[in-house]
Formats: C-alpha cells, structure tokens, sequence
C-alpha cells in the first residue's frame, strides 16, 4: 500500500490578471507548483499525478527532468472532476492526497500527521478556524458538533457564511473510497461544477465514515488566488524560513528584511543585516557578517568575512576573513582567496585574487589571476576584451599597481613588479622591474582660463 498525492492545477486563476497560468508565478524565486510538488515529493515516493489544463504544456515545460504523471483535465468541470480523472493512474490500494497547485505553505509534517490518522475514518477533510472565512468552503456540524459536511461559499446561506471553521481543500482517504464516490457527484450547485467536497455528504449516505483534521496554523492553508495573496505568501514563506535560520543561531536584524529564494546554509554566529536578497545555493561560514541591501546568489562566503552593504555577489567563492564592498560586484568566477580586501566600486569577473591582494577602490579585474598580497591601486583597469576575444592579465605575488593603470591583456606582470601611477601596460613587465610610461609634465605660467562672452 502506497501513498499516492494528487495536485490539483487546472484552473486558469482569473485574479491574477496575468497571461502566466497562476501556478507559475513565483514564490521565493520558483513557482508556486513546485513548492507542491516538492512537498508531494517529500510525502511519498510515488511520483505525484498533476492535474493541469489551462495552460498545461507551458507547466509541464518547467519540470522537464521530474519523475511526475502528468494529468490532462481538458474541461475544468471541478475539483471532484479532476480527482476523478487522477484517481485512473493510482492504484486501489493506495491512499490518496489531494493538494491544490496554489495552496504551497502546508508543511510536510502536518500531512503526515494527517496521513496518519487517517484509520481513524475511511475520508478525512482538513480543516482550519480563520477570521475571515470568506471564499472559502464552510464545515457545517450538528448540534453535538459532529461532521456532517461541507457547503461552498458560493452556495451558503447567510447563516452558513457565518461558520469560522474553513475547509483547506485537503483531502485523505482510500484510493477504492474515492473511486467509489467520485462518479456519484453531481453538478447541482450554483457554479455547476463537480465538487470533491460533496464527498462528505455522500460519504455519509453511504456509510463510510467520514471527518475531519483540524489544521493548528492556518497559514499553513493560505491559498494563492491573485497578486496580494501572493505576496502575502511570500511573507509567511520568508518569516517561517527566518524563524528557521534563527533558531540554529543566525542573527537577522529584521525577519521581515530578508528574502531566501533557494538554500542558505549558515555557520556558527552569522549575522545578517536587513534588506538582503539570498537567491539559489548559497553558504555563509562562521562569523560571516553580511550588510544590508546585498543580493547574494549561488556562492560561498568563508568563515569570518564581512561582506559590507550594497554589494552584489555571483556565482563567487570569497575565502576566510576577506573583505568586500561595499557596493563591490563580485561576477561569476571570481575567486578570492583568505584576506582578500576588494572594495567600493569594484567590479571582479572570472579572476582569482590571491591571499592577501587588495583591490580597494574603483576597479575592473576581468580574466584576471592576482597572485597573493599584491595592491591594485584605485581606478586598476584590467582591459580584457578588445571587441572581439577576451583575454588574460596576470599579475604576480607582491605586484604594486599604481593607481589609475590600464592593463591592456593579454599582458603578465612579473612578481614584485611595480607600475608606475596613470600607466598604460601594453607589453609584460619583467620581475621586480618598475614600468611607467608617463608624457612630460609641463607648466605655463600665469594661464587664463577661457572666459564666458
Ligand atoms: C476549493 C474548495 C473549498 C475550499 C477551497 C480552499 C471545492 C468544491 N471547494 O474551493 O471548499 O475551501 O478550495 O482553497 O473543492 N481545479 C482543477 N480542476 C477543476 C477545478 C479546480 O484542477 O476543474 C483546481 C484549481 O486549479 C485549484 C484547486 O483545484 O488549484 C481548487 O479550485 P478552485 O476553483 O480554486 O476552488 P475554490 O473555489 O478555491
Ligand atoms: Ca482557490
């Protein structure tokens, strides 16, 4: 017996007001599907069976390489409709899920939880309290509070829209018992649809037994149905995830600044200042400090480095007590060993800087490879590309550049070498040699500038 989990997304979701079908719009930097799909992946080792329609093909696109049955709903006839049709790939014996496409806050271990008390009653339907219950399905019980089933919004009286306890839209139950009672639904509601929360009622009827499971955060629940609801769900996304990085020890100034749209992985006593973005697979070693207002993607930062504000890293490796920024750019390939200093307005692509070496102020180092505990003086420009081909600078350990000199690649300077400030580099530069090329200086006296006629 298996555990098999249905994701419902056929819908078109009209409130987005957006051509993108609803589920593809993104929640912390994916889209909302696969933080369901990931979460299916988790419940079960089946592969989960989506139901899609509108739009289907352009889904299906973004999970080319997932183990995942793909359900066609040509018409979106309801929810208890496209169950019916996902039910035809599970095999009777197993236990089914159904999740909703746009309902991605719910965590794995509620389900299980859920999943494991499911022997309790044969169908279960996972419930919330909510302050505002609008739009939502209401759980209607009789006097002595048992289940007795569930009425849409759409189709409530005033009475009913009054009932707090919400329907999540998650169901549990025997693969044969949904089997059973989805070909018996009917579309006589206002929307004329398939309700798969008309099970309840059917349920009864038939004498399975049917209840409830009662879900203790609701936000757990929060569906996405347009633009502010989706923000919204960022929100209670990143905060739980600050929760998370919190209680293993990272200090986050604000845990309403911060956003983690992939994996961040933190050492011992790592501190994050507000407004930082953390986008794919990034690791802060211990005592790594990280200033606000840096966008950090798929990089490491070694164990004690400070990357000050406003910096920009990708696709980097900075090493063990290195300084950065701020507002450095660190771009893909760049590599800088332990002590490093790079900063303001420093731009490093594909380049290694060895242990050591400063680049402080105003600076390109492109294609480059730095030796250790050389100084690029302020305004080091490394000329890599010459319109056509990118080439490389190389610069030995101990090598002082002087401010304001252009390395025109493909050049090398030797260890120990200096140039001399304001020089144009075209040709190598021997070991421990200085090179300057410098026009002569000259002054003229008592000069009048050019007045205005
Ligand atoms: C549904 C529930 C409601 C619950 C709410 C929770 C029903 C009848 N109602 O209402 O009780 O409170 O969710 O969010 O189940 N879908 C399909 N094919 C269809 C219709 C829908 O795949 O033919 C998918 C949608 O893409 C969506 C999900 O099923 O992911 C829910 O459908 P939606 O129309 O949004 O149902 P609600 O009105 O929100
Ligand atoms: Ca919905």
């Amino acid at each position: 017996m298996g555990l098999a989990v249905i994701v419902l997304a056929a819908g078109e979701g009209k409130r987005m007001c957006s051509d993108l079908p609803k589920v593809l719009h993104l929640l912390a930097g994916r889209p909302i599907i696969s933080h369901v799909i990931e979460l299916a992946q988790s419940l079960s080792e089946l592969p989960p069976i989506v139901v899609t329609g509108y739009h289907g093909d352009d889904i299906r696109a973004k999970f080319p390489s997932e183990n995942i049955t793909w359900v066609d709903q040509k018409e979106r006839l309801g929810t208890g409709h496209a169950v019916a049709q996902a039910l035809k790939h599970i095999s009777k014996e197993d236990t089914v899920v159904v999740l909703y496409g746009d309902v991605p806050l719910i965590r794995v271990e509620t389900l299980m939880k859920m999943v494991g008390s499911l022997g309790l009653s044969e169908l279960s339907f996972m419930t919330s309290k909510v302050t505002d219950p609008s739009g939502y399905g209401r759980i209607l019980r009789d006097s002595t509070g048992k289940f007795v089933g569930i009425v849409e919004d759409q189709d409530a009286t005033e009475k009913q829209l009054l009932i707090s306890e919400t329907n999540t839209g998650i169901v549990v139950a025997s693969c044969s018992i949904l089997a059973q009672m989805v070909p018996l639904l009917a579309a006589d509601n206002s929307q004329k649809e398939y309700y798969l929360t008309d099970c309840a009622k059917l349920a009864r009827d038939l004498k399975i037994s049917v209840g409830t499971h009662e879900l203790m955060d609701p936000s757990e629940a929060f569906g996405i149905n347009d633009q502010v609801q989706r923000a919204q769900a960022e929100r209670i996304y990143q905060r739980r995830n600050a929760v998370t990085l919190m209680r293993s020890g990272v200090t986050i100034s604000d845990p309403d600044r911060i956003d983690v749209r992939g994996n961040i992985k933190c050492g011992k006593n790592v501190s994050i200042d507000v407004n930082s973005v953390f986008e794919g697979s990034v690791t802060l070693g211990d005592d790594v400090i990280i200033g606000p207002n840096c966008l950090i993607t798929d990089s490491i930062v070694g164990k004690g480095s400070q990357i000050f504000g406003s910096c920009v890293i990708n696709r980097a490796k900075v090493g063990e007590n290195a300084l950065v920024g701020p507002f450095a750019h660190l771009r893909p390939g760049t590599h800088l060993e332990n002590t490093v200093k790079v900063g303001n307005f420093v731009e490093v692509k594909n380049s290694t800087l060895g242990a050591g070496s400063k680049t402080n102020h105003l600076s390109y180092v492109g294609d480059s490879e730095v030796g250790k505990n050389a100084n690029l003086g302020a305004g080091t420009i490394t000329c890599n590309y010459d319109g056509a081909n990118k080439h490389k600078t190389v610069i030995g350990d101990d090598v002082f550049i002087g401010s304001g000199s252009i390395l025109v690649a493909p050049v090398s300077i030797g260890e120990n070498a200096t140039t001399a400030a304001g020089t144009t580099i075209t040709k190598d530069v021997a070991e421990g040699d200085l090179a300057l090329r410098r026009g002569q200086q000259k002054s003229i006296p008592g000069w009048e500038r050019p007045r205005k006629k």
